[in-house]
């Protein structure tokens, strides 16, 4: 939360202080499990995110994190990338991707952002809104730099496919995670409003975004059970509250309510839902 007077409020500077540290020390987990996690017609969310800005030569990224959306938009022709995070550990492995040797990438907050009005075709942020403190400072910043008739493409999480193995994980883990003693406790992250079509809807109307659309997709985690734990345990910042013993708690829990859904060939289906809006900067 920004106050009127451009400060940073507590609650942001912890929240923001727990994900530059988080990225710093996990550089690229990301990106990693988003490889790995395709819809049924076999593409990233990254692919489907960048389909909403088809021949956009200009691309800013929003939490770009190890730039694997920044390259993806490289290579379907965007000429002027620019990317921003919080973490220097990201950035450093973005840096390291040729195809972005001449992308602007900065480590900052996409709260107050270090480039021109009107300067990018399109504005784009996967599974990074929703963390971010003071989402109405976010938008405006983007219908700042977004040059006219521009568009902003975002992807925020969904939630587990019910019935499923990331339903399975919540249902013993949220008690888990709420036990947490206080010093070991996550801040709050995020604005509720921006994993919303309404409270998305509310945030970009006023500044004169438009035609927001909407669409849910279903990325695919399966994999034995084991598999299925790594890929979830690497996916919810949620565990680093836990201990080893709880952990271990946790896995055995979850283990045991998975052995009723695995298939005879090992597999436990695990869907996450990712909503993926976009609408039309016209001031
Ligand atoms: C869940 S990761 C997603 C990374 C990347 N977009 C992807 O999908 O592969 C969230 C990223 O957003 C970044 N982030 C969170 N809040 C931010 C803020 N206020 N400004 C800039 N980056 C932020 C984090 O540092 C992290 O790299």
């Amino acid at each position: 939360m920004t106050t009127t007077s451009g400060a940073t409020s507590p609650a942001a500077r912890a929240a923001e202080d727990f994900l530059r540290s988080f990225h710093d020390r996990n550089p690229g987990f990301q990106s990693a499990g988003v490889e790995k996690a395709l819809t049924r017609d076999g593409r990233t969310s990254h692919a489907v995110l960048a389909a909403h800005v088809p021949g956009a030569r200009r691309v800013l990224d929003l939490g770009r994190a190890d730039g694997a959306l920044l390259e993806l938009l490289a290579g379907q022709g965007a000429g002027v990338l620019a990317g921003i995070d919080l973490s220097e550990g990201e950035l450093a492995l973005a840096r390291r991707r040729p195809s972005l040797a001449d992308a602007d990438l900065r480590q900052g907050r996409a709260q107050e952002l270090p480039f021109a009005d009107n300067s990018f075709d399109a504005v784009v942020s996967h599974m990074a809104l929703m963390l971010m403190s003071d989402p109405e400072q976010v938008t405006a910043e983007a219908a700042r730099v977004l040059a006219p008739g521009g568009t902003p493409a975002l992807a925020v999480g969904g939630g587990a496919v019910p019935g499923e193995g990331a339903d399975l994980f919540l249902t013993p883990a949220v008690p888990y995670f709420r036990a947490a003693p206080p010093e070991r406790g996550l801040p709050r992250l995020g604005d509720r409003r921006t994993r919303g079509r309404e409270g998305l809807d509310a945030l970009l109307s006023p500044l004169g975004f438009t035609a927001l659309s909407w669409r849910t997709v279903v990325i695919g985690m399966d994999g034995t059970p084991s598999e299925v734990w790594s890929a979830l345990t690497s996916t919810y910042y949620d565990m680093e509250v836990l201990d080893e013993e709880r952990t271990a708690d946790l896995r055995a829990a979850f283990l045991d309510r998975a052995a009723a859904l695995t298939g005879s060939d090992g597999q436990l289906p695990c869907g996450m839902r990712v909503n993926v809006a976009a609408a039309r900067w016209e001031p």
